[in-house]
C-alpha cells in the first residue's frame, strides 16, 4: 500500500481527495495547519471510509517541522500539495502573506524531497493562469496570460519553480493540476465546503444565501460579452475532482508512463453563467435564491471552460457529474451544516 502525502487534506478539495485515495487503498498523511479548515473534517473522512487518516498538524512553511515529519512517516511514495491561501481578494490586500505561504511551501517540499526520496508530487494550479483566452475551450498548450491577482501569480510562479526544478534535477516526477471552478459535496453530507466567514465564491454564498444565513448574493455585472450578461465558467464536481488526483497519483508511481511534468486542465468543457447557475439551484432546492444584480467585481474574467480531452485522453479522466447533481449536493451539505449548528 503507498503512502501519500496530502498537504492542506483537511481543506475542501483535499478532504475530498483523502477519501478518493483511502477508498482506492491509500494510505495518507495529512499536513495541515486548520488554518482554513477544521479538525473535526477528519470525523467526516473516517465516517466516510472507515479509515482515520494520520494528521500533523504543520505548517508547509515550517522546513524544520516538516523535514522531522517526513522522518517519522517514513516511505511516502507521493506528494499532493493543496496547501495555500486562495481568496483572491484577500491576496491583493496582503500580498506578502501570498507569496510566502503559497511559495515558501512549495520550496520547501520540492527541497525536502530528494533528501526523503520523495519522487512524485502533484501540484494544485489553477485556470486562472489563463486569465481571458483567447479561445475558448481553452487548452493546456494556451498562453499563460499577466496574472490579475498575487493568488494567481502565486499559481503561475509556482508551476514555473516546479519546471526549473525537474529541468535542473530529472530525479522528480511531477503532474500540474488546473482546476476550473469545483463545487458540490460527498454525497453523504459528511464533508463538504466550509468556507471561514463571508464567502468569496459563488456556490457557497448561494446556498448560505438559500439557507437564510445570507441576506442576498450579488451578481457582479450582467452587461459582460455573454449570452445573458453574467460571467461564464466551468463548475465542477468536487469528487471528480479528486478522483483526478489518484489517477494522477497512480501515473506518477507508474514508473513507465510520465514524462517528467505533466499538466492537465480538470473541468467538464461546459461554461455556465452566474445566472444559469442560480437558475438550476433553484429548480433543484425548490429554493429562491434573493439575489440583485451589482456591478462588476474588479479581476473577473468574462468567460472560461475547459477543454478537458488531455486529461481524458492521458489520465483516463472525464468528469461524470451533473450540474444538477452537483447543486444538489452542494444544498444537502448546507442543510447537514444548519443541522448540525443547530443541534450544538
Ligand atoms: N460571483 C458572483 N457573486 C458572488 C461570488 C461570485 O456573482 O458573490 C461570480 C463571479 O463574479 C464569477 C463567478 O461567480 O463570475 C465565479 O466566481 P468565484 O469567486 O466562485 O470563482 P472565480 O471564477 O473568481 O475563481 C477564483 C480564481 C480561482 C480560484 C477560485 C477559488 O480564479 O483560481 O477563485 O478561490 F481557484
Amino acid at each position: 500500500m503507498s503512502k501519500i502525502l496530502v498537504t492542506g487534506g483537511t481543506g475542501f478539495i483535499g478532504s475530498h481527495t483523502v477519501v478518493e485515495l483511502q477508498n482506492e487503498g491509500f494510505e495518507v498523511v495529512i499536513v495541515d495547519n486548520l488554518s482554513n479548515s477544521n479538525i473535526d473534517v477528519l470525523n467526516g473522512i473516517e465516517k466516510i471510509t472507515g479509515i482515520r487518516p494520520a494528521f500533523e498538524n504543520i505548517d508547509c512553511v515550517d522546513y524544520v517541522s516538516m523535514d522531522r515529519m517526513f522522518e517519522k512517516h517514513k516511505d511516502i511514495q507521493a506528494i499532493i500539495h493543496f496547501a495555500a491561501n486562495k481568496a483572491v481578494g484577500e491576496s491583493v490586500e496582503k500580498p506578502l502573506l501570498y507569496y510566502r505561504n503559497n511559495l515558501v511551501s512549495l520550496i520547501n517540499l520540492l527541497q525536502l524531497m530528494p533528501i526523503h526520496k520523495v519522487k512524485n508530487f502533484v501540484f494544485s494550479s489553477s485556470c486562472t493562469v489563463y486569465g481571458q483566452p483567447d479561445i475558448l475551450p481553452v487548452t493546456e498548450d494556451a498562453p499563460i496570460k499577466l496574472a490579475m491577482s498575487p493568488y494567481g501569480n502565486t499559481k503561475q510562479i509556482g508551476e514555473e519553480i516546479i519546471h526549473d526544478t525537474i529541468h535542473s534535477n530529472p530525479f522528480y516526477r511531477s503532474i500540474i493540476l488546473r482546476y476550473f471552478n469545483p463545487i458540490g459535496a460527498h454525497a453523504s453530507a459528511e464533508i463538504g465546503e466550509l468556507p471561514n466567514g463571508v464567502p468569496n465564491n459563488l456556490l457557497p454564498f448561494v446556498t448560505q444565501t438559500a439557507i437564510g444565513l445570507r441576506k442576498q448574493l450579488s451578481v457582479f455585472g450582467d452587461d459582460y460579452n455573454t449570452p445573458d450578461g453574467s460571467c461564464i465558467r466551468d463548475y465542477i464536481h468536487v469528487v471528480d475532482l479528486a478522483k483526478a488526483h489518484v489517477l494522477a497519483v497512480k501515473r506518477l508511481l507508474n514508473e513507465d508512463a510520465n514524462t517528467n511534468v505533466e499538466t492537465f486542465n480538470l473541468g467538464t468543457g461546459r461554461g455556465l453563467s452566474v445566472l444559469e447557475i442560480i437558475e438550476t439551484f433553484e429548480k433543484v432546492s425548490g429554493v429562491k435564491v434573493n439575489y440583485k444584480i451589482v456591478g462588476r467585481r474588479e479581476g473577473d474574467i468574462e468567460k472560461v471552460w475547459a477543454d478537458p480531452t488531455y486529461a481524458n485522453e492521458v489520465l483516463g479522466w472525464t468528469a461524470n457529474e451533473t450540474v444538477e447533481e452537483t447543486l444538489r449536493s452542494a444544498w444537502v451539505w448546507e442543510q447537514n451544516l444548519a443541522k448540525r449548528s443547530k443541534s450544538e
